[in-house]
């Protein structure tokens, strides 16, 4: 009898808490998604616009929600986005303490701004992440009081100490690392720009290759494979980390990865699988301004439909060029319709538990 109560209690309380959200059952669902949140707004530098904007409408489109934001997904039929504090975010921020006040107060920002409509809008949490048990803190703070759906994370933490920046791949973090998987909410790998130390010796000739283009994949990728050649997966099976703009570049040369990797074995590596592996077990990646149809159909390939999940980058890239994407996806790729609805939504409600 004190059984069947406490199944019961139970469930009620899941069905109290389920998630509202405009499902549409059409509509898509994107989360690599910038804001600026007040608390942040002086420290915005001028910022490469997407081609036909300038860095004032930039900047204006980043710190929307309901205006110019909530009519583009009403015109392209997002039913839902996941909105995260634009980088470097906290990151950016050297000293640990600033970091995590700002980190709580850019928290509290984004959810009083999206909590007339969580309809349409969600949250991941900004994290400082100088201290992996503060860290830890405050992402369960969000996901359990604040209601958001994990984290995002923008690469390397820089600290006070300039010839120093921490990557979350070493064991100092396993302790944040157990908490993101005892709550089970994923964690968003975004790029940053390089701290001038290492942006200038590395992009410094060829300053164009700065951001986007170059810049960031290459730093990110090197952070996110080190979680696996560092053993990250293999203490924490069940992690699951979302990669952004097609994986950074990774599933795109597994091949060669993989058959290096298996020299650094005799090194020490602690590392128990494959680097590939962990694609089709603990990482998804998006199409976040990344929309290149052949790139789609062999990354499928390499990983399998269920790793990827579309989302635009907005407001960097406009949610128009993701439209155009998603609805020209059967021609393009030949992809079915099953396919597609899983690519633009299927996927994400089951990663971001928006059905529970
Ligand atoms: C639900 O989303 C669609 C876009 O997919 C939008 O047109 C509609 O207005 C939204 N409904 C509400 C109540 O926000
Ligand atoms: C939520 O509040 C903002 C700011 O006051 C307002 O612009 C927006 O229309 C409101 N949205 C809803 C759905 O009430
Ligand atoms: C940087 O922060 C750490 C951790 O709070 C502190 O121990 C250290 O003294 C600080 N270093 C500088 C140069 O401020």
């Amino acid at each position: 009898m004190l059984a069947y109560f406490s199944v019961f209690a139970i469930f009620h309380t899941s069905v109290l808490a389920a998630r509202i959200w405009n499902n549409t059952g059409v509509g898509t669902i994107i989360f690599e998604e910038a804001w600026t949140p007040p608390v942040l707004a002086s420290t915005v530098g001028k910022q490469t616009p997407p081609v036909g904007q300038t860095s004032e409408q930039l900047a204006e489109n980043l710190l929307d929600v309901h205006n110019q934001r909530l009519a583009g997904m009403d015109a392209n039929g997002v039913d839902f986005m996941v909105l995260s504090c634009s980088s470097p975010c906290i990151q950016g921020i050297s000293d640990p303490v600033v970091a995590a006040t700002t980190a709580k107060q850019a928290n509290d920002e984004l959810a009083a701004t999206i909590a007339n409509n969580t309809l349409r809008f969600g949250g991941f949490a900004a994290l400082a992440m100088h201290d992996p048990v503060e860290a830890a803190q405050e992402l369960k703070r969000t996901v359990e009081e604040l209601g958001f759906l994990g984290a995002l994370v923008n690469d390397y933490q820089q600290t006070n100490d300039s010839s120093m920046i921490k990557f979350y791949d070493t064991a100092e973090f396993d302790p944040f690392w157990q908490v993101v998987t005892d709550l089970d909410v994923p964690v968003y790998f975004h790029p940053r720009s390089n701290i001038p130390l290492l942006g200038n010796l590395e992009f410094g000739h060829s300053s164009f290759l700065r951001g986007s283009s170059q810049e960031f994949a290459a730093t990110l990728s090197t952070h996110v494979m080190g979680l696996s050649t560092n053993g990250v997966f293999d203490r924490f099976p069940t992690l699951k980390i979302i990669v952004g703009h097609m994986g950074e570049r990774i599933p795109s040369d597994f091949s060669r990865i993989d058959d290096q990797l298996a020299r650094q074995v005799v090194n020490g590596m602690p590392m128990q699988k494959k680097l590939s592996d962990y694609w089709r077990t603990n990482i998804f990646e998006t199409t976040s301004g990344n929309f290149g149809t052949d790139l789609l159909k062999f990354h499928i390939g390499q990983i399998g439909l269920d790793r990827i999940l579309y989302s635009v980058d907005y407001p960097f890239v406009t949610i128009e060029q993701g439209t155009e994407f998603i609805n020209t996806l059967a021609e393009t790729t030949g992809l079915g319709e099953e396919d597609i609805v899983a690519l633009k939504r299927g996927a994400a409600i089951k990663l971001l538990k928006l059905d529970q």
